[in-house]
């Protein structure tokens, strides 16, 4: 065995032997994993302050379900504006932070602050036992990534979920970002997953079934030869973090629930590189793409209206304020 620990600077060809000096083809040792995300070290759980409203979940780590109308009230809507507007905030903030050299974990005990400042308790804190305030999700992690000691990287792209419950609601989005210099194909990627999100939302109408918004979703991708993961979907949202309505991001013919005025979902799908099949690392969370390319995501909680469509963490304070088509 070489006491070389990391990868030198000029990598052999796959068939050569590996540098490391396991005698085996580089190909069948160290290739795989090189370039890949590695799993760091999380820290305990942070504390939320008690002034601040929790769902039932934050003490037990346990989600209880109840029945919640899939058309909200008025009065439910006009929450849902505010924690929509918050957690866009705290998305948008979070992203400005964000820079090679510092860890996942750096970024997550940012962004808990900006939830507790603003008197919002972090929805993935403790959900299911979900540790922390977001989720990060680098490169090939597809979502669900855990904020960690892992140092980001010149290069990285970075995606950041961010939900927020106040008011007794929730309010769902997420964004990639750019770490430092990233190259033409990751930021064509992501280009691309933002519309897509944003052909999804403009698909939304009232008395069409939900499967237009992955129809159109899957035909942006596919035009530019891109996948549509399959696994995660969006969801509804409300008093609840995910409630029954499921929002598939490629089409699917059972889709058939009618779009109603007032219904509020996420739409939020994650675009790859290469294959749409995934993995699951062993912490039960994070989801990797198969192959371990790249992959993108973007999200909006969206309320669907008389006419069309409201993006409840879209406007002003957010990442991804409007079509960018429109921008
Ligand atoms: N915010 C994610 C979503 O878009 C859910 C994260 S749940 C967690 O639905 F437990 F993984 F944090
Ligand atoms: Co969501
Ligand atoms: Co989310």
């Amino acid at each position: 065995m070489s006491s070389l620990a990391s990868p030198p600077a000029v990598l052999p060809l796959a068939n050569e032997p590996c540098w490391c000096g396991s005698g085996r083809k580089y190909k069948r040792c160290h290739k795989k994993s090189e370039g890949r995300v590695l799993q760091g070290e999380v820290s305990p759980m942070r504390t939320v302050p008690d002034h601040i409203e929790r769902p039932s979940y934050a003490d037990t780590g346990m989600v209880d379900r109840w029945d919640e109308p899939r058309v909200k009230s008025p009065e439910i809507i006009e929450r849902m504006r505010h924690a929509g507007s918050v957690a866009a905030e705290i998305l948008r903030l979070t992203g400005e932070y964000i820079r090679p050299g510092i860890t996942t974990e750096d970024v997550d005990a940012y962004a808990h602050q900006l939830y507790v400042d603003r008197g919002a308790y972090p929805s993935t804190l403790n959900y299911h036992g979900y540790p922390k305030a977001l989720c990060s999700s680098a490169n090939e992690v597809i979502c669900h990534g855990i904020p960690d000691s892992r140092v980001m990287q010149d290069g990285d792209i970075m995606n950041i979920d961010i939900t927020a419950y106040i008011g007794g609601v929730h309010g769902d989005t997420n964004a990639t970002f750019f770490v430092g210099d990233v190259d033409p194909q990751s930021r064509q990627l992501v280009r691309i997953t933002e519309e897509c999100t944003w052909k999804g939302i403009e698909a939304v109408v009232p008395g069409r079934p939900i499967s237009d918004i992955g129809r159109a979703i899957e035909d942006h991708a596919k035009a530019h030869r891109l996948a549509v993961v399959k696994a995660f979907v969006g969801h509804g949202i409300g008093e609840q973090f995910h409630t029954d309505i499921q929002v598939l991001h490629y089409y699917d013919s059972r889709g058939s629930t009618i779009m109603r005025p007032g219904m509020t979902f996420t739409i939020e799908p994650m675009i790859a590189l290469g294959t749409w099949q995934h993995k699951m690392w062993d912490d039960d969370w994070t989801a990797v793409t198969a192959d371990g390319k790249r992959t993108a995501q973007f999200e909006h909680t969206v309320l669907v209206t008389d006419d069309g469509v409201e993006v409840l963490t879209g406007g002003d304070g957010a990442v991804s304020p409007v079509a960018p088509w429109h921008r």
